[in-house]
């Protein structure tokens, strides 16, 4: 086979067969294709697209292009949930304790990255003692009693997707519905799920910022999920502000708690409950989704799934108590309000905007030698749609130096004030199956 074939090929719009995409993939993995044929390769996927077997042929192809995580040893199906990325997406940290009170295995592996607030392993080292260095071993026998673990990244998981999605990056061929389906997926299922519930965020917080590219990539990732034997189900929802209040690693762990005790924001709650529902569903533990729904609201209600998490951090090494007094969690030295100029009603907070001045405080890594301050963030005091008098607060921000001129400017740049009534925007945009 000849690399120069292959990207003729697909360039005049013709199906690649299983072999000639694996041989693209394990070439470019172990170097014997070089990054130019790759990226003509890759250009031509961009205007000429793929069908459906070739997206789960490279799918695979990029699973198999290294180490794969066996979860065969835990009882139950395995079901991951995967967001495509939001601000101040505290969904993780509730979902874990709150899916796994009701049965449902969750063994999740977590990674730090870049973004506007830490990872979830960042969030969670927000509790004292925390940690997911724990070896293979360990963590099975925790899902296995305890129903939750989480473990840091390790093993060498999808080489081919890394290096691909590097290169991709410099040849303007990220913008490519199966290129990016592919890569989020061969991630999923390197890591061991059975099944996959994918969280697609949509608007200007988004890696998708219209509905129509949203639902697009939402049905890829299922039908590619679902063609190679791991049942997937996507719900798309809201991103054009971000989500609940707080936006920041420990107000965000404090936001969990305040979730799973059922005191958490209408928007953060409903999402969980949403995604959770289909988690539950798809893992068997019940006959519908109504009655996941039920099992779900009866773990809040009667304390389950707070014991959960109590259990969870604990097991881990953390400092369990910060769930009754979240004022043992990292506290910034200040807090300013940010007082609206003007009456009126909240009509826009520009999510990724906004990230970016929690980022500003130091909440997130802009480069991966950034250090991060754990402590500090925002939480929105209003949200889309809400009324708004001249001084009130719009949001409150936690601090550990004096003058965060720049971080109010910017705040006050993209939260929208209106004289005429605002609707607040819908959550959840749909659901889809297959
Ligand atoms: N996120 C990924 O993991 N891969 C892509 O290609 C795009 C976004
Ligand atoms: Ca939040």
């Amino acid at each position: 086979m000849r690399m120069v074939d292959l990207i003729e090929k697909k360039r005049d719009g013709h199906e690649l067969t299983t072999e000639e995409i694996n041989y693209i993939i394990k070439g470019y993995t172990v170097g014997s294709i070089p990054d130019y044929q790759v990226s003509a390769f890759t250009m031509a996927v961009v205007f000429r697209g793929m069908t459906e077997k070739e997206r789960a042929d490279i799918t695979m192809a990029m699973v198999e292009s290294g180490d794969q995580i066996d979860l065969t040893q835990i009882e139950g199906i395995k079901v991951d949930k995967h967001s495509t990325g939001g601000v101040g997406d505290t969904t993780t940290l509730v979902l874990g304790p709150l899916v796994a009170a009701v049965g449902v295995p969750i063994a999740k592996m977590s990674g730090r990255g870049l973004g506007h607030t830490g990872g979830t392993i960042d969030k969670l080292e927000a509790v004292a003692g925390f940690h997911v260095e724990i070896d293979n071993e360990e963590f099975i026998e925790l899902v296995n009693k305890n129903k939750i673990a989480v473990i840091g990244q390790s093993g060498n998981l999808t080489p081919a997707d890394k290096k691909l999605y590097a290169l991709r990056d410099v040849t303007g061929t990220v913008e490519s519905i199966p290129l990016i389906a592919s890569s989020i997926m061969s991630k999923k299922i390197a890591a061991g799920a059975d099944a996959i519930v994918l969280d697609v965020k949509t608007g200007a917080g988004a890696f998708m910022k219209t509905l129509e590219h949203s639902q697009e990539l939402a049905h890829a990732m299922v039908r590619i999920g679902n063609n190679v034997g791991r049942r997937t189900m996507a719900v798309i929802s809201d991103m054009s502000q971000p989500l609940g209040f707080a936006i920041g690693n420990a107000l965000e762990v404090k936001e969990a708690i305040d979730t799973l005790k059922g005191e958490g924001p209408e928007d953060l709650t409903e999402l969980c409950l949403t995604l959770g529902s289909h988690m539950v569903f798809l893992a068997q533990k019940a006959g519908s989704l109504q009655e996941a729904r039920a099992m779900l609201e009866q773990a809040i209600k009667d304390g389950s799934a707070l014991e959960k998490l109590k259990v969870f951090l604990s097991s881990q090494g953390g400092d369990a108590s910060v769930v009754d007094d979240p004022s043992k969690l990292p506290q910034a030295k200040y807090t300013f309000e940010l007082e609206a100029k003007e009456d009126g009603y909240v009509a826009e907070i520009i999510a990724d905007e906004v990230g970016t001045a929690a980022m500003l405080l130091g909440a997130g890594r802009a480069t991966k030698e950034s250090v991060i301050d754990l402590a500090v963030g925002l939480v929105l005091r209003k949200k889309i749609g809400d009324q708004v008098k001249k001084g009130e607060s719009l949001v409150t921000i936690y601090s550990n130096f004096e003058d965060v001129s720049e971080v109010k400017e910017k705040l006050y740049e993209n939260i929208k004030i209106s004289t005429a009534k605002v609707d607040a925007p819908i959550l959840i945009h749909g659901e889809v199956t297959e």
